[in-house]
């Protein structure tokens, strides 16, 4: 029977462990029904040691074989599922001795992808944050660092590449057809940055040269037909190294960089020491099969992967309550790398944009719903289900925080004594802080309560103007509603970077710092109201509630010279007047056509200012969220844009063509992205005239940007050729894992149409299509969580047609694969925040998860925090 109070982990209980391991040997003799496991633990008492404890090491789902200490078999120990606790250490565990461990574990049947698993024939490892318990008993847990000897063997045919951390010591041939590879990490690691990956790959290779002169041999290993699509990810990866030297004076450490794909995997990357591994989504382009947002999205992988060799390698966390101490600051680092990389100030905007765009649209409904948390959470019954966009994203803009007060310069101060001081250690948040405000010499006493408190603040700002003293004076306030246990909350220290936007054009950009709940500026000889452009470059991941005037919004709109603020009034405009339910006004139609019709701006800006908020972002605006109203004024409002501006969407189309061979770069993507919104609004505007346009181009793209925007916007506007292409696609693409991925995924996402059948009915035959897998990852969230999470207007169905199929995807998914499953039951955590007829029926189909008595710890935790 089981007990069913779940566990939950505090912060505030760590304790330093009893025990330490120095170095580590396995030998690993991979089958993918059983694999043999041998380990040899040297064992010494541990920073936390009390004389006489026991050993109690984590192990699940192992078949445990045999134990010996100081090479004697030892009998003094006791099995649970989830232990093996040795005791009679020899003299009371006060000096070091030797453990060796046998064990067993089947690969062929871990559909969790976590621990050693089998895709495709090969052999991956997932070990980050718990999954090295599943390979073998160990103290896993990030503040036990050791150096590892990893021996592999296999059957040679099957599995030629044998590959562990490190450098190679050494490749032997063994009898029966086996053979056998031994790697050596000189560097202590953690458990959670162990990995090994065998089997039937091939690699492309480069050398390069460090900046201390070292040569260091950089590898991507895919399956052979795959080769001729890795240049991209390789000439990211070469772009980071010296992206990191240059910005940080950070070196690659290891003589050998390796970097692997598979097809089979949760998350998108894993940054394993010196082998990272990575979802083929994050690795895998070339122009006819790769949109220009996958080649972005390769390029910051590979980056984030590739920093955290410093940032979560060479310094580490304590415990997994700090993860943002290394996901927060790799998040903000290949943020900075990406916005380099886009070649223009321009670009760095346009970057900046795109990142609070998807902070607001996934963030911020998380910080306010059932499962919001601190950037450092307190608490949790299960750790797999806090990778989440409070720790990344949340957790970025808390650094960010820190690069602003302090400037470039002082931010790397910061970063120097961080190495400096904690170079090889596992440890915490408060000792990031503590680098920042010793190598600057500031105070960020107050700056600590961004870590402790969940929820977004709200800044209040309200302003006068005296015309008579020449004076302006602003008063900020500033507020958390907290729906979480920590009632009374703490005033934040909120940097907001500000300028006045006069006639004159006189001002200068400043940095308030808000550090009290209320506080005034006055600033005088302002010979007329200037406009109050703040919270610039969103300096701050804030609400920031200020009634500004239309014909304020429209100035800033059409000339504040900070590209986000520019972006972020027309974005309110927008959203004012959709959720007034209002068509754009006749001045904002010609703001539009006037910043359209610049030829000085950005196309990739000009994309973005014309693409309308999200509807979960509008979401978070209302009490009481009617989707399908919000929907009809968001598509309203749109048509009203396609129309009124027809004739500069159809100039746009064809000043934006990019001949020539394909390039990926910013210049070019912006043009194609911009091309395609127009595209997509003409289709929207007068469709007898532009569907055989977009077919046109749908089938003479020479590559996947314009093809799959033709095709999607076909699809969006419910036009009678999206079938043909459809299946054209289909056929064209089949053998191609990660196109058919984007095929599944453009039907499961497309919003309802006039006239044609419910998503709802397309996804349930999507689901028993033969190349539909329920335990691949990628093709699951192309499918279900596409649904369930990208499509609200046909999930937020009034019958709860919707939450049905999502009650029974998730109980379908979670015996698989719990990380999966719990990922899709967060699609109901805002419901609450819906009108009655909806909520009702989304509280019926999170009773009828949470009722199934065999849920997974991250299932649970998800659904019972939802209801709870
Ligand atoms: N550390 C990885 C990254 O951010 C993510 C690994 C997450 N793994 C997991 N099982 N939740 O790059
Ligand atoms: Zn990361």
């Amino acid at each position: 029977m089981k007990t069913d109070l779940p566990q939950s982990f505090r912060r505030l209980e760590y304790r330093p462990p009893n025990y330490t391991f120095t170095q580590v040997e396995l030998d690993i003799a991979l089958d993918p029904a059983r694999t043999i496991v041998k380990s040899r633990l040297e064992v010494l008492p541990g920073s936390g040691h009390e004389s006489g404890a026991p050993l109690v090491l984590q192990g699940y789902e192992l078949e445990f074989v045999s134990l010996r200490i100081n090479g004697e078999a030892h009998r003094q120990f006791e099995l649970t599922p989830e232990t093996l606790t040795i005791h009679a250490l020899p003299n009371e565990g006060k000096q070091a001795f030797i453990v060796e461990i046998i064990c067993v574990c089947v690969p062929e049947k871990n559909t969790s992808l976590m621990g050693l698993y089998v895709s495709n024939g090969n052999f991956f490892t997932q070990c980050e944050a718990e999954g090295f318990r599943k390979i073998t008993y160990f103290l896993d847990r990030p503040d036990v660092m050791a150096r590892y000897r990893v021996t592999l063997r296999a059957r040679e045919s099957e599995y030629p590449v044998l590959l562990s951390n490190g450098n190679l010591i050494s490749n032997e041939k063994l009898s029966n057809g086996w053979h056998s590879a031994v790697w050596e990490d000189p560097f202590p690691k953690p458990s959670y940055l162990f990995a090994l990956v065998a089997g039937k790959l091939e690699c492309i290779e480069e050398t390069i040269t460090t900046s201390s002169g070292a040569q260091k041999l950089l590898q991507i290993w895919v399956e052979p037909h795959d080769l001729k699509k890795t240049r991209h990810a390789m000439d990211s990866l070469i772009a980071s190294i010296h992206w990191d030297e240059k910005r940080y004076g950070l070196e690659l450490d290891l003589e050998r960089f390796m970097i692997v794909a598979v097809g089979d995997f949760n998350m998108g990357a894993m940054e394993n020491k010196g082998l990272n591994v990575f979802n083929t989504k994050y690795v895998l382009a070339q122009p006819e099969t790769a949109t220009d947002a996958d080649f972005a999205n390769i390029e910051s992988v590979v980056a984030h992967e590739y920093f955290h060799n410093w940032t979560g390698n060479r310094v580490t966390c304590r415990d997994w309550f700090q993860l943002s101490l290394k996901e927060g600051l790799t998040v903000f680092r290949d943020q900075e790398f990406s916005a380099d990389q886009m070649g223009s100030e321009s670009g760095r905007a346009v970057k900046r944009i795109e990142d609070v765009r998807l902070l607001r649209q996934l963030q911020f409904p998380e910080d306010a719903g059932p499962m919001a948390h601190p950037i450092r959470p307190d608490e949790y019954q299960e750790i797999n289900n806090f990778y989440t966009v409070t720790v990344y994203e949340k957790g970025a803009e808390v650094v960010r925080m820190y690069q602003t007060l302090l400037g470039v310069e002082g931010f790397r101060k910061g970063m120097d004594l961080y190495f400096l001081r904690h170079d090889g250690q596992a440890v915490t948040c408060d000792d990031f802080l503590a680098a920042m405000a010793d190598a600057n010499s500031r105070d960020f006493s107050q700056f600590k309560h961004w870590y402790s408190q969940a929820g977004t603040p709200h800044v209040k700002v309200e302003e006068s103007y005296d015309a008579g003293k020449k004076q302006y004076q602003i008063t900020l306030s500033q507020s958390l509603s907290v729906n979480t246990e920590s009632k009374d909350s703490q005033t934040f220290h909120i940097p907001l970077k500000m300028r006045l936007l006069t006639d004159a054009d006189d001002q200068v950009e400043t940095l308030l710092e808000l550090t009290q709940q209320q506080q005034t500026w006055t600033f005088d000889e302002l010979a007329s109201r200037p406009v109050l452009s703040i919270n610039r470059n969103f300096s701050a991941p804030i609400h920031l509630d200020f009634n500004q005037s239309e014909a304020d919004l429209l100035v800033m709109f059409s000339s504040d010279d900070d590209a986000f603020n520019r972006w972020e009034a027309g974005q309110k405009l927008a959203m004012q007047m959709i959720l007034g339910n209002r068509l754009p006004d006749p001045a904002l139609i010609t703001a539009y056509r006037n910043l359209l019709t610049d030829p000085d701006l950005d196309p990739a800006f000009k994309d973005l200012a014309l693409t309308l908020p999200a509807e979960t972002y509008l979401y978070e605006q209302c009490a009481s969220v009617d989707p399908q109203q919000i929907y009809a004024a968001r598509r309203a409002f749109r048509h009203a844009i396609a129309t009124e501006l027809r004739i500069e969407w159809a100039a746009l189309y064809q000043q934006m063509q990019t001949p020539g061979p394909f390039n990926p770069d910013a210049a070019s993507a912006g043009k194609r992205a911009l091309k395609n919104l127009a595209l997509s609004m003409l289709l929207d505007a007068d469709p007898i005239i532009w569907t055989p346009m977009a077919v046109n181009q749908y089938q003479k793209a020479d590559n996947m940007t314009d093809r799959y925007a033709a095709l999607a916007a076909l699809v969006i506007h419910g036009s009678k050729s999206a079938a043909a292409c459809l299946e054209d696609f289909y056929t064209r693409f089949a053998d191609d894992a990660l196109v058919i991925d984007k095929w599944f995924a453009l039907q499961s996402s497309r919003p309802p149409v006039a006239n044609a059948e419910s998503s709802l009915s397309d996804v349930k035959r999507l689901r028993e299509h033969e190349a539909f897998k329920m335990n691949n990852p990628n093709r699951v969230r192309s499918v279900i969580h596409a649904f369930c999470m990208n499509n609200p207007a046909s999930f937020h169905q009034v019958d709860g047609s919707g939450y049905a199929f999502w009650a029974e995807s998730v109980l379908a998914l979670d015996p698989i694969n719990p990380q999966v499953a719990a990922r899709l039951a967060r699609g109901l955590d805002r419901w609450r925040q819906f009108a009655k007829p909806y909520q009702d029926q989304m509280l019926s189909a999170l009773k009828q998860v949470n009722n199934c008595e065999t849920l997974s710890a991250d299932v649970k935790e998800v659904v019972s925090k939802a209801l709870g």
